[in-house]
Parts: structure tokens; C-alpha cells; sequence
């Protein structure tokens, strides 16, 4: 099944409980946040009163455009993971998942639990928690005019080089690059058959599909979709809450 020829405000407007889900969510929290080095699991870790996972699950939640929702969880949080589910109410987690050792990975491993009559799969990072629903909107329109995929992405304000070591090897034209984020919306299908053949080191999932020669469109990013990495980052998300 494709969104191709479906206005996302028709999709919106279906019975969608009636039918199953169409838009699922794939929620990749599966990571160790070796960068953030804190005692636990990035996902895990204290933004104001809750895990840092609550508030995009909460987000995603809310969203009007979300039917189901499947998490990938650290090994040996899936329990956790469940139990902050449930304290948020959060109703829409079909599955919590074991995440992989990669990225990649996670995501095959969530999109495993995601039903065959989906329509469109989001991939989000749980460490970009301030998550909207109208940048949800945002990525899955296009999805209505035929493209396999979008991203929401940034311009890059500095000059970006190519480096071996400390020697620079080339730089690049600013003006054809951007900084993408998530979450990344695609045709569902597209997305299950990129992903399970694709490298399981791909950072993200529009690179899979763009290696399968899909057509993945940029729509604008958002500067608060940061994506927590460092102690730096948490502080200033905290800040934005
Ligand atoms: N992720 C995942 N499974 C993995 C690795 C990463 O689901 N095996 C998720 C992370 O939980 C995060 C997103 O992918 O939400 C982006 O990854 P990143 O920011 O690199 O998180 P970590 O890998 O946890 O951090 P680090 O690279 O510092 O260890
Ligand atoms: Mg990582």
C-alpha cells in the first residue's frame, strides 16, 4: 500500500482505528550515549523530571498524525521503557523491541513489529526530544506527491571540509549542503525493503533508501529537533522545555 495519491488531510480524516493504522512510528532509543557518558542509556538519562525518552514518546503521543508507536529500547531496558509507557499513558506503543548494535539495526529490528497494511513509517531519535506534531505533518506530506522519503533538515552555517587526520582534503560547496535531522517520514514499504538489505552502519535511514535509488525530498528543519549528543545538549534542551 502507498500514500501515493492519498492528501495527508484524507489520511488524517480515515477511520484509522477502523483500519488498522496507517502511520506508524518507529522510535530508535536503543543507543548507549558512549558521547553523553552518563551511567545509563542516553534514553535514560534525567531531562527535567522524566527520562530524556518520555518527552518525544509523550510528543508522539499527542500527535494527531500517529496511530502506533514501536520503541527500540537499550538491551536490558526494554522493561523500563515498557513501565514509562505505561506511567505516561501512552496507549499508542504497540512493541517495545531489544534495539541492535546499530542504528540501523534497531530500526529493522522495530520494524519488524510494524504491520504489513501500514501506510507510512516515521523514524525518529529519541535523543531529539522536542519533537512537533506539525514537523510530523511536515514530513509526511510528500509522501501524498509521490516521493519515497523526507527529511527535515537544516543549512549548514560553517564551511565544511573534508579531512584525513588533521590535513584537509577538499571543501565543500556550502550551498549544496544541509544538516538532516529527524523524524524522516517514508512510504512504509519502501522504507521495510530499504532497510533490511541496506548497510547495517547507514547514520540514518534516507541514506538507505537514497542508495535503493528512492526519491527522498528536504522539507525544513527545526533548530530545537537537536539532537541531544553531549552534557552541553541536555543542558540546553532542558532549557527549551
Ligand atoms: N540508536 C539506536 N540503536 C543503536 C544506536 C543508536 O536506536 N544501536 C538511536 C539512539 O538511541 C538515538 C539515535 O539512534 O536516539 C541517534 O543515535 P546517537 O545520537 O548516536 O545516540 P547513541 O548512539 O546512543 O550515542 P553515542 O553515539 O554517543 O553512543
Ligand atoms: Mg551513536
Amino acid at each position: 500500500m502507498s500514500l501515493r495519491g492519498v492528501r495527508p488531510s484524507q489520511a488524517r480524516s480515515l477511520d484509522i482505528s477502523a483500519q488498522g493504522g496507517n502511520v506508524w512510528v518507529v522510535l530508535a532509543a536503543a543507543g548507549s550515549g558512549e558521547r553523553l557518558g552518563a551511567d545509563r542509556p542516553k534514553a535514560f538519562v534525567r531531562l527535567g523530571a522524566l527520562p530524556l525518552l518520555a518527552e518525544s514518546l509523550r510528543r508522539l503521543e499527542e500527535s494527531e498524525w500517529v496511530d502506533a508507536i514501536v520503541v527500540a529500547a537499550p538491551p536490558d531496558w526494554e522493561e523500563p521503557a515498557i513501565l514509562l509507557a505505561e506511567e505516561l499513558g501512552a496507549g499508542k506503543v504497540s512493541a517495545v523491541v531489544r534495539g541492535g548494535a546499530t542504528r540501523a539495526e534497531s530500526v529493522r529490528i522495530a520494524l519488524d513489529e510494524v504491520p504489513e497494511d501500514a501506510v507510512a513509517a516515521l523514524v525518529h531519535d529519541a535523543a531529539r526530544p522536542l519533537v512537533t506534531d506539525e514537523i510530523v505533518g511536515r514530513v509526511l506530506g510528500p509522501l501524498s506527491e509521490g516521493w519515497d522519503g523526507v527529511v527535515p533538515a537544516l543549512p549548514i552555517a560553517d564551511t565544511v571540509k573534508r579531512v584525513r587526520g588533521d590535513e584537509v582534503v577538499e571543501t565543500l560547496a556550502r550551498g549544496e549542503l544541509v544538516a538532516a535531522q529527524t523524524p524522516q517520514a517514508f512510504v512504509a514499504d519502501v522504507l521495510r525493503a530499504a532497510v533490511s538489505e541496506g548497510d547495517s552502519s547507514a547514520a540514518d535511514c534516507a541514506s538507505m533508501v537514497e542508495a535503493r535509488g528512492g526519491r527522498v525530498k528536504i522539507v525544513p528543519g527545526d533548530p530545537r529537533l537537536l539532537k541531544v549528543t553531549t552534557p552541553e545538549d541536555l543542558e540546553l534542551v532542558s532549557t527549551w522545555l
